[in-house]
C-alpha cells in the first residue's frame, strides 16, 4: 500500500523557538500511521534533524539547486539538504514558480538532481484562478506534470502535490468533486506515463488552505493520500488534528 503523508511547509517562518513544535509533534505522534514530514527553513534543518532524531518525524527542504554543486551564491544543493538531515524536498511550489520565475523545465532539472541525491521529491502542480475559471485546469496540470516530472522517478522517490494557487493561504478550497477530479486525473496521467506500479505507489497530496476543520472532507477523496500544509503546520496544535484526520481516513 502506498504511503500516506502529512507534510508541513513552513515557508519563510520559524527561528530557533520553532524547534519546540517538532518536539511537540514527536511527542503527540509516537507511532504515526502516516509519514509526518516537516519542511522548515534551511537554516533550521540541521538542528531540526537533531531534534527529530530517534522520533518518527521526517524532514524536508523547500527547494534545491538543479546542479549538484558549484558557484551558485546563496543556493542550496540536494546533497546539502540530505547531509543536513532531509529525506524529502519540495520542488516547483507555486511561490517558487511565481516569485523566482521557475519554469517546469527548471523543476524537472532540480527533481532529477534531488532524486540522484537520494531525496524524495514532492513536486507541486496547480492552476491559477484565471486558469480554473477558463476551464483549463486539467490541461495546465497535464502540461506541468509532463514537463516537471523527470524520467528518473521510481516507486519510492516521487510525491505529487496538487495545490491550486488560488487556495494557497486564502482559506478557500476547491469543492470535493474538484479535488477528486484533479487527483484522479493525476493518477491516470502517471499510469499512462510510468505504468500502474509506479503510479499506484506514488502518494498524491492536496495542498492549499488545509485546516483542522476541512481535512477530513479532503481526505475522503480516494486518490488523496495526504496533504501539503502551510499555515496550519506551524503549530503542533493545528497540525495534529490534520494528521489524525489523515490517519482516520484509511
Ligand atoms: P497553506 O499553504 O496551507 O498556508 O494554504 C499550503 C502550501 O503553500 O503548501
Amino acid at each position: 500500500m502506498r504511503k500516506r503523508i502529512a507534510a508541513g511547509n513552513w515557508k519563510m517562518n520559524g527561528t530557533s523557538a520553532a524547534l519546540a513544535e517538532i518536539s511537540a509533534l514527536a511527542q503527540a505522534h509516537p507511532g504515526p500511521r502516516v509519514d509526518i514530514v516537516i519542511c522548515p527553513p534551511a537554516t533550521l534543518l540541521a538542528r531540526a534533524s537533531m531534534t527529530a532524531e530517534a522520533t518518527s518525524i521526517l524532514l524536508g527542504g523547500q527547494d534545491c539547486h538543479a546542479e549538484a554543486s558549484g558557484a551558485h551564491t546563496g543556493d542550496i544543493s540536494a546533497e546539502m539538504l540530505s547531509d543536513a538531515g532531509a529525506s524529502h524536498v519540495i520542488l516547483g511550489h507555486s511561490e517558487r514558480r511565481e516569485n523566482h520565475d521557475e519554469a517546469s523545465e527548471d523543476v524537472r532539472a532540480k527533481a532529477r538532481t534531488a532524486q540522484a541525491a537520494g531525496l524524495v521529491t514532492i513536486i507541486c502542480v496547480g492552476e491559477s484562478l484565471a486558469q480554473r475559471e477558463a476551464d483549463n485546469t486539467l490541461d495546465i496540470i497535464e502540461a506541468q506534470l509532463a514537463l516537471s516530472v523527470p524520467d528518473t522517478c521510481t516507486t519510492d522517490n516521487l510525491v505529487i502535490a496538487y495545490e491550486p494557487i488560488w487556495a494557497i493561504g486564502t482559506g478557500r478550497i476547491p469543492a470535493l468533486d474538484q479535488i477528486i477530479e484533479v487527483h484522479d486525473f493525476i493518477r491516470l496521467d502517471l499510469t499512462t506515463r510510468f505504468g500502474a506500479e509506479l503510479a499506484g505507489a506514488t502518494p498524491l497530496l492536496y495542498g492549499g488552505s488545509v485546516k483542522p476543520d476541512n481535512a477530513a472532507m479532503i481526505f475522503e477523496a480516494e486518490n488523496v493520500d495526504g496533504a501539503l500544509v502551510g499555515g496550519a503546520s506551524l503549530k503542533e496544535a493545528d497540525f495534529t488534528p490534520i494528521i489524525k484526520a489523515l490517519e482516520a481516513s484509511f
